[in-house]
């Protein structure tokens, strides 16, 4: 099996500098020694399940370039680039650019396709042949078709009705091509149906654990990395032959994310039905 590869942005400059969703809040600005540690032990924990962790420059002024998850979606050697809703997030940007030109990534940035907001893989992820594609607060439903059809690959998109899960992320995670966990309340009632007729297998967490970021989780093979405090999904996990892990990362929870967030997989994640070209 080709080794594992993810993105991540060490949090040199992160920080809570303004406001952009409910979990943040500039009054209670992040401990810099502990965010270090906690994304050190995210990053450990990784290469213990065997990924290879490619970084990206940290930039002062960018105090959520951390989250590489919103940097684009990868596509086999294609990257779509983000085109973020908030102006806060779009000096990213250029940098994210960079580092895909320089790693050899196909980067697709066509003003046709990128009219409106696309946050990347905080809002589109694979699950098998099916790109579930969240949209309302970051990504405009618009952009999803003009990615179906530029990439040919179906999509579902998905209402996200809860201002705190605003990324397709922080309430969906695939697990496997026909497997996944999910906070329903995240979406509306149609969504719930047109996801729970998609995915035939589904983990729901509850409220507690949702807000611990339990949705927002890494898959590398058959281990599933989290935030603390989601006893009750990693039971669940386990029962199902799945590797639990949890690492604390509160410091990154107050600005709104969790392990899935600092993390791009670059070679296709595992749920996905498509693996990197050789
Ligand atoms: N503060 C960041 C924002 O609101 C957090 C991004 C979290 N990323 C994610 N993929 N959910 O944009």
């Amino acid at each position: 099996m080709p080794t594992p590869r993810i993105l991540m942005c060490p949090p040199d400059y992160f920080g809570i500098e303004y406001e952009i969703n409910p979990w943040m809040n500039v009054a209670v600005d992040a401990d810099h020694a502990l965010a270090n540690s906690q994304w050190r032990g995210l990053h450990d924990l990784l290469v213990d399940s065997g990924a290879t962790i490619e970084l990206m420059a940290p930039v002062k002024g960018l105090p959520d370039l951390v989250f590489t998850a919103n940097a684009g979606l990868i596509y086999q050697d294609r990257v779509l680039l983000s085109r973020f809703h908030h102006t806060q997030r779009q000096g990213e940007t250029p940098h994210d650019r960079a580092w895909f030109e320089a790693a050899g990534f196909e980067v697709v940035d066509d003003p046709q396709v990128s009219a409106g907001a696309f946050e990347g893989a905080g809002d589109a992820l694979f699950c098998g042949d099916t790109l579930l594609a969240g949209y309302r607060q970051r990504s405009d439903a618009l952009f999803h078709q003009a990615i179906g059809a530029l990439l040919g690959v179906r999509v579902l998109p998905v209402e996200l009705v809860d201002a705190r899960y605003y990324h397709l992320d922080t309430c969906f995670c695939p697990l496997a091509p026909d497997e996944a966990v999910w906070f329903p309340a995240a979406f509306d009632r149609y969504g719930q149906e047109a996801i729970a007729a998609a995915v035939p297998k589904l983990i729901s967490v509850e409220r507690g654990e949702a807000q611990r970021f339990a949705c927002n989780a890494v898959v590398v093979g058959r281990r599933v990395v989290t935030n603390t405090g989601c006893p009750k999904l990693h039971a669940e996990l386990a029962r199902r032959g799945y590797e639990p892990h949890e690492t604390p990362l509160d410091e990154f929870v107050k600005a709104g994310g969790s392990a899935k967030c600092l993390t791009l997989r670059l070679d296709g994640e595992e749920a996905a039905g498509w693996r990197a070209p050789p």
